[in-house]
């Protein structure tokens, strides 16, 4: 099934990702795997049909700078570096890479010096590249070739001149790059050789066969949130062992509206056991007088496994934990456990790791392999339905990270109420599918304001609404004023407690989705 693929070298680039997403996009397997994971010996065994070396936010001149062996040169594989890689190719062949003059960031045009160069085949001799750097290379060893310039970077795309090796120093996999993903097209069937190979089709039904053999007569734990990732993993499982697999929702009080009741509808439709448990006053209680953000996270995380074990050691002959695990969650928890990134930015409790007891049991993650935009064509090729598969994500410690400050049983009830409204507006005006994720966050600030001619002081709250293809960056959707009028209206109007709303127009970074 997964003759032919690519294997990426990342050296921590926010992008990294995203080359394996557009690889996987155009048919080709990828794996994406940290810089010194992976040895020389170990590539040679896996035989990728090409390597990518990703970017990343060094410069190959700091001291314990991500390196690589230059023994990776021999090893006839075609290589093709991105913005860091590129600097790293440089630097191994003994280049000399420089601070840029202006650093660079964002929109570029490239002129390409060899038309006929491989890597750029059918593509127009100026077009649109996305640039994000401070470092550039300044003089070329002398085995490559200059095949492409900006007009702010003399060296923006070179070629070894008789080796497989490629390197640019913009980001093909960046949307904005206007031909980005015909380079790595190019890269990929012109240079690498590789035939389309990955389909989606032959994974599911090996998945169901490897799950029904491996599990046998035991039985399967799965907590279950409702979204799409555990929902697609639960049906999957479901279709190899039926009723061995036991679901459990954990009702923590700070879900949306109707949500318990959506899911056990869905549920019963589609013939899973499943088991809710009301711990609705364990968490409120667990949460009284927190105000912290991380302390808050880490009390929602610790109760639910601690729930969620309880539970499980009910079911007898239980053998194995499924997770709706994809392919990003393990990118980002490898990332954090090795500190690629100095600090993680939030806990999310669902990567957060699992306490020895449940670590005896042994894991199912159907969709570890796959993105999120796999996840959904896979369930549409099982028929889910759509309503499932377009759902905006909803975080593990739900309303309890979008009401600032102390959480409370009134606090839930206005936020729940201003949630719903939201959700019938984004539905009403057909913006739902549009934006990538749509909430309220209600503040821990009242302000005065006046209702029927008498004066109210009660909560501001924030309308966040943002368009994102992977969660990693994002920016606020640019709605119509009549849109958030109609939604900021109805709220202040029904909803008795909220008196301002105010709409989030930051991006990702500096801020991050959620406020907390
Ligand atoms: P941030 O706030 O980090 O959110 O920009 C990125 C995406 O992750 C979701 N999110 C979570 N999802 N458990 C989850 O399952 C969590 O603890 C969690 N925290 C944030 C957030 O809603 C957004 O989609």
């Amino acid at each position: 099934m997964k003759k032919d693929f690519i294997l990426i070298l990342d050296f921590g680039s926010q992008y990294s990702h995203l080359i394996a997403r557009r690889i996987r996009d155009i048919g080709v397997y990828t794996l994406l795997s940290h810089y010194n994971e992976i040895s020389i010996s170990h590539i040679i065994s896996k035989k990728p049909k090409g390597l990518i070396l990703s970017g990343g936010p060094f410069s190959v001149y700091e001291k314990n700078s991500p390196l690589i062996s230059k023994n990776i040169f021999k090893l006839n594989i075609p290589i093709f570096g991105i913005c860091y890689g590129m600097q790293l190719i440089s630097f191994l062949f003994g280049g000399k890479i420089k601070k840029s003059n202006s650093k660079e960031y964002g929109k570029s045009y490239l002129i390409i010096d060899h038309t006929n160069n491989n890597l750029f085949h059918g593509i127009p001799g100026k077009s649109i590249v996305w640039m994000s750097h401070f470092d550039e290379v300044q003089n070329l060893p002398k085995e490559f070739k200059v095949i492409g310039h900006t007009s702010s970077c003399d060296i923006a795309a070179f070629s070894h001149i008789n080796k497989k090796i490629y390197a640019v120093q913009f980001h093909p996999e960046v949307k904005n790059t206007e031909y980005g993903i015909s380079m790595l097209k190019n890269f990929v069937f012109h240079i690498c050789k590789c035939s389309s190979n990955w389909v989606l089709n032959d994974f599911v039904q090996k998945t169901i066969d490897d799950i029904k053999k491996r599990v046998n007569k035991k039985k399967v734990v799965l907590g279950f949130s409702g979204g799409v990732d555990s929902f697609v993993t639960a049906y999957i499982i479901h279709k190899a062992i039926g009723d061995s697999l036991n679901c459990i929702f954990i009702d923590t009080g700070l879900l949306l509206k109707t949500e318990k009741e959506k899911v056990s509808f869905l549920c019963k439709k589609m013939n899973f056991s499943l088991k809710i448990i009301d711990a609705r006053n364990r968490f409120l209680s667990k949460l009284t007088g927190v105000i912290d953000p991380e302390i808050k996270r880490k009390v929602i995380g610790e109760e639910f496994i601690l729930i969620f074990q309880k539970e499980s050691e009910k079911i007898k002959n239980v053998e194995f934990l499924a997770q709706g695990t994809i392919y990003s969650d393990v990118i980002e928890s490898s990332v954090i456990s090795k500190n690629l990134i100095s600090s993680s930015i939030k806990s999310h409790h669902n990567v957060g790791g699992l306490p020895k007891t449940l670590m005896k049991l042994k894991l199912i993650e159907p969709l570890k392999e796959l993105f999120k935009d796999e996840v959904r064509k896979i369930g549409e090729k099982l028929g889910l339905p759509k309503e499932i598969l377009y759902r905006h994500p909803f975080p593990g410690p739900g309303l309890g990270i979008r009401i600032l400050g102390e959480v409370n049983e009134k606090k839930i009830s206005i936020l729940r109420k201003a949630e719903n409204i939201l959700l019938q507006e984004l539905k009403n005006y057909d913006i739902y599918d549009s934006v990538s994720q749509a909430f309220i966050v209600l503040l821990p600030v009242k302000s005065v304001g006046i209702k029927g001619d008498k004066r109210t002081y009660e909560y501001a709250a924030i309308l966040r609404v943002t368009n994102t293809e992977d969660f990693m960056t994002a920016t606020f959707s640019h709605l119509s004023y009549d849109f958030l009028e109609k939604v900021s209206n109805r709220i202040t109007n029904e909803v008795n407690g909220i008196n301002r709303i105010a709409y989030d127009i930051t991006s990702k970074p500096p801020s991050t989705i959620e406020w907390e």
